[in-house]
This record gives C-alpha cells, structure tokens and sequence, in this order.
C-alpha cells in the first residue's frame, strides 16, 4: 500500500503527539516539520529524520507531502489548514475548528472546494471508554437517551494568562473553546444537534477577561433530551466525567488516562423494582491510544476511502453550538440553534 508523508505545523505538546503518531504509522511517514520557533521544530524533525522548514507556507507546499497536521495556537490553524487543502493536500486541523464559526465556515467551504480531506482533531471520541458508551447506547443498552452531564478541567497553572490560550486574539475564547469543544463534539456525537442553548461564563480565578476559565451550559434536543456541561480551568484535580443517562440506566464514563486518572466505563442498570441498578464497570488500563487511533482512521480514508469521523459537518455543528453559547452568556437569554 501507498505510504502518506506528512508534514507537521506547530510543534508543541500536540504536534509533537501527532508527529510520533505519523511516523510510527506503517502507511506514513513525517517528512517536514514546522514551527514559529525554529529550535523547536529542529528538535522535533530531527527526532524523526525529517527536515525542517522554515515558514509554513513552505511546509504545506512541499512535494514531499500529502497530509498536513496543524497544531498552532488557534489563531493560525485556518488560515494554515487552508492553505494546506488549497495546496492539494489533507489535512489533520486541531480542535477548535478556527476561532470562531466564521473561520469554521470558510474552512469548510475551502475543504468542500479542494476536494481534500480535513479532519477536525476530536480525539476524544477515540478514547476505548467513550467509544464503548457510545455503542452501549446505540445498541439500546441504557434505553432511551433523555440527558448527559459533562465535567471537564483542569486548574491551569501559574502564568496560565500569559500563554496563548489566555490572549483573547490568539485563542478565540476561552474554556469553553479550549475543553469545551471537546464536550461539545461528544454531546453531539451522542445526541445530534442541539435546538437551542443556554449559557453562563465565568472568569473567576485567572487575569484572562473577556476570555472565561469556567463555562456553564445547558443544551436541549428536539427530543427533549437536555445536556449539561461545567468546563473549568480552576479544577485543580484534573477531572473527566461523561454521564449519558437513558430511562432504563445510565452510561459513565471516568477519566482519560494520566493526570485525569484512570479510565472507566460503568454501565448502570436500572432495578425496575426499586433500588440501587446493578453496575458493571470495565476499566482500561492501557496508555492513551486515542492519537493512534484516530491518526489510523485518517490513513485509512486517505489511503482507502474508508469513512471516517470529525470531518467538516461535525466541525461546524460545535461551532454553532460554541457561538450560541457565548451568545447566550452575553445575553442572559435562551440561542435558538437555527438563529446562528
Ligand atoms: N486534541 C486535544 O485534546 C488537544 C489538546 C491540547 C491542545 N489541542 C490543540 O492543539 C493546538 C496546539 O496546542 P498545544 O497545546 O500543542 O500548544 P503549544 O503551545 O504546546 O504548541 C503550539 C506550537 O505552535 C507554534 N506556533 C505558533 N504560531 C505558529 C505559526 N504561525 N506557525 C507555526 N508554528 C506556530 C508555537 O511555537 C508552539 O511550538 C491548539 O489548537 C489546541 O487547541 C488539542
């Protein structure tokens, strides 16, 4: 089989996840790095006997590459992942989709265009335990869906507010941009689209206003199934936790691997006489495959045409959600989801 190359954009914590997933990929190699530091991408391209080059303009036009990953501080990823796609390559864009659904929507439209793949980084939906959830209640287990609770944060750390995900212009929002999408995508992912939302910030802790280091939500479906979902950046025990409650027992997932301990899955079903459900728990104990797999379902589509998830359409459906929320918070009202 063909063996993709792919280049690396930004060459931080997460590209440099992506990169050692791209390169111990048997379909794919890394061939470029890039990174607004050079040493920084030095270091990691020399880690992987690839090169590195000096703009990303460079890197994404290379001959040398099919697929581009784009792991920037949000501000860049857009503008960086459309200029890969209109360079005719695929491309691996870090969540948030852009800063906002403006820049989502552009993105797509260029994607749809150039006929390439992009992929929207939601890893979450690789971790073993929600994958699991996510079977349990489509294959009935729990009944029928009427709400989920999501807990997501952690508690920064100090000179939090210097970082980019503390400079409004480099980071688009706040919590709920940074974690919150990813709660978001699952919500979506488990209950489809939102009709209309309601929402608080908070910016308690950290010098980061107008950016929130907490985000409070409600979503409702038109099912009248209802999610809540607390992000924080002041929960100062990291902390993941993915409730999905169904009339006839309920799904809970625990953890993601590492500082968010370990991960769960606990199925709870419901004693219909009364009483407390009985539960089943799976634990998964192995490292965080979620980076692999999802890195490997994107070969996968490139090389085979396989489908694959968080393409553009799961991408902007989180977007929208993301600007009712906000404009929720800034209103004090209910968003219908049809207005944004
Ligand atoms: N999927 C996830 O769970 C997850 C987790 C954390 C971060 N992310 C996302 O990954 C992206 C990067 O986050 P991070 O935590 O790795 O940040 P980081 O600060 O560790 O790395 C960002 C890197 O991008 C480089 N950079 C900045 N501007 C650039 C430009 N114009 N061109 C090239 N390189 C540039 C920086 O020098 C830095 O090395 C963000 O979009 C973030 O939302 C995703």
């Amino acid at each position: 089989m063909r063996s993709l190359r792919a280049a690396v954009v930004g060459a931080g914590l997460i590209g440099s996840r992506r990169a050692a997933e791209a390169a111990a990929h048997p379909s794919s190699s890394l061939t470029v790095v890039s990174d607004a530091v050079p040493a920084v991408a030095e270091a990691l391209a020399a880690r992987f006997g690839a090169r590195r080059a000096a703009h990303w303009e460079e890197a994404v036009c290379a001959p040398d590459v099919d697929v581009v990953v784009v792991a920037t501080p949000n501000k860049f990823l857009a503008e960086i992942a459309t200029g890969a796609l209109e360079a005719g390559k695929h491309v691996l864009i870090e969540k948030p989709m852009g800063r906002d659904l403006d820049e989502a929507r552009a993105l797509a439209r260029v994607a749809e265009r150039s006929g390439r793949l992009l992929k929207i980084g939601f890893n979450h939906r690789y971790h073993p335990a929600i994958r699991r959830a996510r079977e349990e209640l489509v294959h009935g287990a729990v009944g029928r869906l009427i709400n989920l609770r999501i807990r997501y944060g952690h508690g920064g750390r100090p000179g939090y507010e210097k970082e980019w995900r503390g400079d409004p212009e480099l980071a688009g929002g706040g919590e709920l941009t940074d974690q919150g999408v990813h709660a978001l995508d699952l919500i979506h992912w488990f209950a489809g689209r939102a009709t209309r939302v309601a929402a608080m910030t908070q910016t308690a802790v950290w010098p980061i206003a107008p950016l929130e280091d907490n985000g409070f939500a409600l979503l409702e479906f038109a099912d009248g199934a209802v999610a809540s979902i607390h992000t924080s950046w002041t929960q100062w025990k990291n902390l993941f936790s993915f409730e999905v409650f169904g009339d006839s027992g309920a799904l809970v997932v625990e953890g993601l691997g590492g500082s968010y301990g370990a991960e769960s899955l606990a199925l709870h079903t419901r004693a219909r006489s009364g009483g407390a459900p009985a539960i089943h728990i799976e634990t998964f104990e192995e490292p965080d495959t979620s980076w692999k797999l999802e890195w490997d379902e994107f070969v996968g589509a490139i090389l085979r045409g396989d489908s694959y998830s968080g393409g553009p359409a799961d991408g902007l459906a989180v977007m929208a959600m993301l600007r009712a929320l906000y404009e929720s918070a800034r209103t004090k009202t209910f968003v219908s989801l049809e207005r944004v």
